[in-house]
């Protein structure tokens, strides 16, 4: 078997009465990109949850490049390499672009508390490091321009990208994202899969929700499919397309057939 950096393992997850997973396994290879789709309700984003922290497995366990996170709290599976955004874009819009990507980076920042009550040589030091890093990512989503600007007067499709950022500003190893090309205009969404392909091949692999499937054929090497909480299919973009669960439950004959042709 190849390496996985994450592995799921009988997952079940039940709200009240709502069985959101049922006995969902999976793995993510390191350094691929990977799919996981399905219609609405399906249990993507409550994947994401109990993958994160945000939520508890009612049954199954979660394993992050051999440790195990079922008792971690999410904080402790950032420290561990584990990064996300939201499906509902999530920054802090009264703050600058720059500042909400700091955000993000505080768990890697050294120095210990008493370092940065005082704001001893230490503290600062890191500080100026920590700020050079936030440029940097910046620049790489092609942010740097806006970095002074208000989070909150970006354009829809730059939220998305400052929240990708602030994911990176962690330095993941995995990184998820839940549903990223939502509300994105050609352009930005063209922009945002050369972007994922420059973080795939700096080493970060990828855990992608969306719903759009030329984008994720494209960029998916493997794609996990859910329905009502289960796994129907796993596989191959080919495999995936093909398959006359998927088709019957997601993407219906006309999408499946254009995909076929524009493969
Ligand atoms: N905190 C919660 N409490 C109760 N039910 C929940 C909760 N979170 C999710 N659910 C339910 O779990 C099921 C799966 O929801 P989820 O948001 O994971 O779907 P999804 O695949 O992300 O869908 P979408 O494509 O619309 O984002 C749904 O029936 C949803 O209503
Ligand atoms: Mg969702």
């Amino acid at each position: 078997m190849t390496d996985a950096l994450l592995e799921i393992n009988h997952l079940g997850v039940r709200f009240g009465a709502v069985q959101a997973l049922s006995d969902v396994s999976f793995r993510v290879e390191a350094g691929t990109i990977h799919g996981l789709i399905g219609p609405n309700g399906a249990g993507k984003t409550t994947a994401f949850n109990v993958i994160s922290g945000l939520a508890r497995q009612t049954s199954g366990q979660i394993r992050l490049a051999g440790v195990t996170l079922d008792q971690l709290p999410s904080y402790r599976r950032t420290r561990l390499g584990l990064a996300r955004t939201f499906q509902n874009i999530r920054i802090f819009r009264e703050m600058s672009v720059l500042e909400n990507v700091l955000t993000g980076a505080h768990v890697q920042t050294g120095g210990s508390a008493l370092d940065i009550l005082l704001r001893l040589p230490r503290f600062r030091a890191a500080e100026r490091e920590g700020v050079a890093r936030a440029r940097d990512i910046l620049q790489l989503v092609g942010l740097e321009s806006r970095a002074e600007s208000g989070a909150g007067d970006l354009a829809y499709g730059d939220m998305r990208r400052l929240e990708i950022a602030r994911a990176l500003a962690s330095n993941p190893k995995l990184l998820m994202l839940d549903e990223p090309a939502a509300g994105m205009n050609p352009s930005e969404t063209q922009a945002l899969r050369d972007l994922l392909l420059v973080l795939k091949k700096r080493g970060v692999t990828l855990l992608l929700v969306e719903h759009d499937m030329q984008f994720v054929m494209q960029l998916c090497e493997e794609i996990t499919v859910l329905n009502f909480g289960a796994l129907i299919a796993q596989g191959s973009p080919q495999e995936v397309r093909r398959d006359p669960q998927v088709i019957e439950a997601y993407l219906g004959t006309k999408t499946a057939h254009k995909l076929e042709q524009k493969s």
